[in-house]
């Protein structure tokens, strides 16, 4: 019996150093995570522009997402309306405001199946205000600093691999947009500006997904900027790009045309010779 006891008091002790492990491993990570954090959720809000930009708020946005920015329902908005009633804004952060309405999707003007790229109805200062006080809400992503859209040192590699595996099935090979079910399209993706991609990524627009800075954290999110402005500048050496729809495709239209137009030959030199 005495011999047994050493024995029975080291499984316990094995549990209890699991437990111990898991314990302080779950600390750090939440310490770790906390302090990694505000780099990006929390967004920084300059006081002199939440003032007009709830005016801005209330003019042109509210009738769709609530003067309160909780949404809308349906059968609120004005006859014919019922589809343009807006999403709560609460915590969507300045991140999808400036997208949104830098790029000219909001304020929604006809609502057909997706809200579409448009022109702008604010200068860059009213957007500003617009995003302070949507923000002055509630925490959300923040809009990137000029330091998170410096991809200089971003590996173009390790882009490209992260573009192909997370955004080529809508956005195609080469960033040129491609249909999605339900009639509804990814654009193509202009390189002109890397803020516009870094908050799509973070904001994930309509059917686009989210890709937080844990899924594509933000050194993947300057890589995969580089790969677009990259593989947009890029001359087209082989001639026409045929809407670089890939070596496969581009060959097979080649084949076919090339091929064809042998065959013919042949068919026509061998009835003249009969
Ligand atoms: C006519 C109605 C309408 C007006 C006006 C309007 N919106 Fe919207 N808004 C919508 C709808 C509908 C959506 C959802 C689009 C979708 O996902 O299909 C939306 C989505 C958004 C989103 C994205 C939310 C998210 O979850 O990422 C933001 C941000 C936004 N609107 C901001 C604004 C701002 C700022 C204004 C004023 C300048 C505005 N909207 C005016 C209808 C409207
Ligand atoms: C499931 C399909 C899907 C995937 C995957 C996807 N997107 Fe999108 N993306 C969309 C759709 C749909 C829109 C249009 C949203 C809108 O108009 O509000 C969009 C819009 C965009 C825009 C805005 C373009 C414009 O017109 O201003 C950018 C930039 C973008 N995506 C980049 C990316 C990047 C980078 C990735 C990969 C990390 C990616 N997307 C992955 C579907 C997708």
């Amino acid at each position: 019996m005495s011999a047994g006891t050493p024995r029975r008091r080291r499984p316990a002790a094995a549990a209890a150093l699991v437990t111990v492990g898991l314990v302080a491993t779950g600390a750090l990570y939440a310490a770790v995570g906390s302090m990694a954090a505000p780099a990006t959720a929390a967004t920084v809000v300059s006081p002199d522009l939440i003032k007009p930009g709830e005016q801005l708020y209330k003019e042109g946005c509210s009738s769709c997402h609530g003067l309160d920015l909780a949404g809308v329902p349906a059968e609120s908005v004005g006859k014919g309306g019922a589809r343009a009633n807006g999403p709560s804004l609460l915590g969507v952060g300045a991140a999808a405001v400036d997208f949104q309405v830098s790029t000219g999707r909001m304020p929604v003007g006809a609502y057909g199946k997706q809200v579409v790229r448009g022109r702008s109805s604010y200068n860059d200062e009213e957007v500003a205000a617009l995003a302070a006080y949507v923000a002055s809400f509630a925490p959300g992503p923040a809009i990137p600093s000029e330091q998170d859209l410096d991809f200089k040192d971003a590996n173009l590699a390790e882009g490209g691999e992260l573009f192909r595996t997370n955004c080529a099935q809508c956005h195609n090979f080469a960033g040129q947009g491609g249909a999605l079910s339900n009639g509804t399209y990814a654009p193509a993706i202009s390189p002109k500006s890397p803020r516009h991609i870094w908050e799509a990524m973070l904001t994930g627009p309509q059917s686009m997904p989210v890709f937080a800075d844990t899924t594509v954290n933000p050194d993947e999110k300057r890589a995969i900027i580089k790969y677009i402005t990259a593989i947009k500048s890029s001359p087209n050496p082989g001639g026409a790009p045929l809407g670089r729809v890939g070596p496969v495709s581009e060959g097979l239209l080649m084949w076919t045309i090339g091929l064809g137009a042998l065959i013919a030959c042949t068919v026509w030199l061998g009835a003249k010779a009969r």
